[in-house]
């Protein structure tokens, strides 16, 4: 019950108000590399992972439907811990409905977006291929950022149910083929955070680097919640997309703090984390 969750809370950090959980949200097991990006760079903080996997995927519904499951779980959250900063860790919900959060939520609120204009500069010309859901490319606020890179060779494109295949099988991976366009692309954009656990193949597969929006996000988070990398930061990621390494990177070691991971799909949650992070 949330009750005796949120007694094990105040045993585990005895926080206040002041300083609750940093919560990371997402329709299920995507945002858990958001959180792992976050954790590698700044591994003292108090995490809290909710995935609302049961209503998973989110990428074919409507943005009410998204925007009112998004609504409801953080009313669970926010009754039950004490937040001092959300994470959206899902491009689809950031994509349809970060503003209508910003104004409810009484705490500072970040979300995640497609890495665009670093993998256009990246490409330098060459196209550059654009994989997310379907609400996300059929969102406004995408398709303001795509016109925001003008004249740029982009190419949208939604693999199918590929977030819910990830979702289902997130731990047999090797059994999901992700339907990828063909031709030949200067960069792939991960507009999506459940593809970021297919990076490596994607990548392989595509024959060009691929570039997700965790490392950006991550540094927004930084600025709105004041926080400051503690211990050594490995740093080859780099959202300014101008090394090669500039997908999010696997954690090598445990971060300080182990995040507390919140509501009915908790240990499926917390048992993916771990393998997303050796
Ligand atoms: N992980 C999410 C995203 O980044 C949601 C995918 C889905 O639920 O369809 O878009």
């Amino acid at each position: 019950s949330p009750s005796a969750s949120y007694v094990f809370a105040e045993e585990r950090g005895g926080m206040g108000m002041d300083n609750g959980y940093i919560v990371f949200f997402d329709s299920g097991v995507g945002g858990l590399t958001l959180l792992a990006e976050c954790a590698r760079r700044f591994p003292g903080e108090d995490y809290l992972y909710y995935g609302d996997n049961a209503n998973a995927p989110y990428g074919g519904r409507s943005g009410e439907e998204i925007l009112s499951l998004v609504r409801a779980a953080f009313g669970g959250i926010c009754a039950a811990y004490p937040v001092r900063a959300a994470v959206i860790a899902c491009n689809t919900a950031t994509a349809v409905c970060i503003d209508a959060l910003r104004a409810e939520l009484p705490f500072p609120v970040v979300g995640v977006e497609p890495a665009l204009r670093p993998a256009v500069r990246f490409a330098a010309g060459g196209e550059v291929l654009l994989l997310a859901t379907r609400a996300t490319l059929g969102s406004a606020r995408v398709g303001r950022l795509i016109a925001s890179c003008g004249s740029a060779a982009i190419r949208p494109y939604c693999p199918g149910d590929l977030a819910g295949e990830i979702e289902k099988n997130i731990f047999r991976l090797s059994r999901v083929r992700p339907s990828l366009p063909g031709g030949q692309f200067a960069a792939a954009v991960l507009g999506c955070t459940h593809y970021v656990w297919l990076k490596d193949r994607i990548s392989a597969a595509l024959r060009c680097p691929v570039f997700d929006g965790n490392a950006g996000a991550v540094s927004r988070l930084a600025q709105v919640a004041g926080l400051r990398p503690e211990g050594e930061m490995s740093g080859t990621a780099d959202h300014r997309g101008d090394k090669t390494n500039v997908c999010s990177e696997k954690v090598q070691k445990m971060p300080e703090k182990r995040p507390f991971f919140a509501g009915s799909s908790a240990k499926k949650n917390e048992k993916a984390f771990y393998r997303l992070i050796f």
